[in-house]
């Protein structure tokens, strides 16, 4: 790909080189994206090919309104219809069964597809001026930290891939993905759309459908080894406290002054947004490893989301 000078484009030019076929990065409320269009298959094959990605992680499918999420799946029930309203343009991906002409490389071979209409005004002005759905995954190497500013696009493809500047992630974790089945709700990857937040909004439409935590093998996301920093990270757990000093010099091993301690407050929204920059800070720092204590008041709401990522991009949980 040709490197571009400025390497930071304007929307008009990111809708000009997306009707081209080129991919390139974007902002959303969770995290930057590294979006081609749905229709052209060498573009969406670029993808997986700029990020390292492997064929079996499928792509969500980001659209400008419920409308056009519609026409993608082969079924819009009225359960899709009302997460839609009450939650988009917002991080919450449905994932339902695919409409025909979605391209098997955009689902893995899955006959389901992630839809999701984000919240960022310049991501949405894009999306309608292409006036083709854009397949985005989070714009980093796959299995790295996601990122959440455009400078960390730039660095992770090492300034070959265009990026349009839409500021700081206001959210900075990637969106909830809900399967919706005839039977039951799952939520396939936590987010800020929490599972108390979807009951509410079900309950309030008097629909009983049962909302469950799944895991699915067909979304890495859920994986270990996903988000990882440039350096281990150890949680330690809230019981674990005393025994982390002598873990560390057994098992690594290093001494706890060796490891720099990540904070993370008591504020689930900040937390959640600074969590990735941080990794990145912290991965190109002298220390050899990142340590989280967990804390008793660290829970609920988007903590679960928090605890879910960095279980994940943990190498060590004592
Ligand atoms: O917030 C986000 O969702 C960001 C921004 C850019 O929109 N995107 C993102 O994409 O996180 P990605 O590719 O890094 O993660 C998408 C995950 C996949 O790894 C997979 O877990 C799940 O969404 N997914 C997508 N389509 C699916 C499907 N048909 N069935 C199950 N899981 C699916
Ligand atoms: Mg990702």
């Amino acid at each position: 790909m040709k490197i571009p000078d400025p390497p930071y484009i304007s929307a008009t030019e990111a809708i000009q080189k997306l009707q081209e076929g080129q991919v390139i990065g974007v902002p959303t409320e969770t995290v930057y994206g590294l979006a081609a269009r749905i229709d052209d298959p060498k573009a969406v094959e670029k993808i997986f090919s700029t990020k390292e990605r492997p064929f079996f992680d499928p792509l969500i499918v980001h659209v400008a309104s419920a409308a056009e999420a519609a026409k993608h799946t082969a079924e819009w029930p009225t359960v899709a219809q009302l997460l839609a309203k009450e939650f988009w343009p917002g991080p919450l991906t449905l994932v339902l069964p695919k409409a025909a002409h979605i391209n098997p490389m955009i689902t893995s071979g899955l006959q389901t597809v992630g839809v999701r209409w984000p919240k960022h005004p310049l991501t949405e002005e894009i999306i309608n001026g292409v006036g083709v759905p854009l397949a985005a995954p989070s714009a980093n190497r796959f299995g790295k930290t996601s990122p959440t500013r455009p400078e960390h696009v730039l660095t992770e493809f090492h300034r070959q891939v265009p990026v349009v500047d839409g500021g700081v992630c206001e959210i900075g974790l990637e969106s909830t993905v809900v399967e919706i089945s005839g039977k039951a709700l799952f939520i396939l990857r936590p987010g800020a759309i929490t599972m108390e937040m979807i009951r509410e909004c079900l309950a309030t439409h008097k629909i009983t459908i049962p909302v469950e935590r799944k895991s699915s093998l067909a979304a890495p996301g859920n994986v270990k080894h996903h988000y990882m920093p440039e350096i281990p990270v150890v949680l330690v757990t809230e019981g674990s406290r005393d025994q982390a000093d002598d873990f560390l010099q057994k098992t690594l091993p290093i001494a706890a002054s060796q490891c720099v301690v990540l904070d993370l407050g008591t504020d689930a929204a900040l937390a959640a947004r600074g969590l990735y920059e941080n990794f990145r800070r912290l991965g190109q720092s002298d220390a050899k490893c990142i340590l989280i204590h967990q804390r008793e008041n660290q829970t609920g709401q988007l903590w679960s989301a928090i605890w879910d990522r960095i279980g994940r991009a943990a190498s060590y949980v004592i």
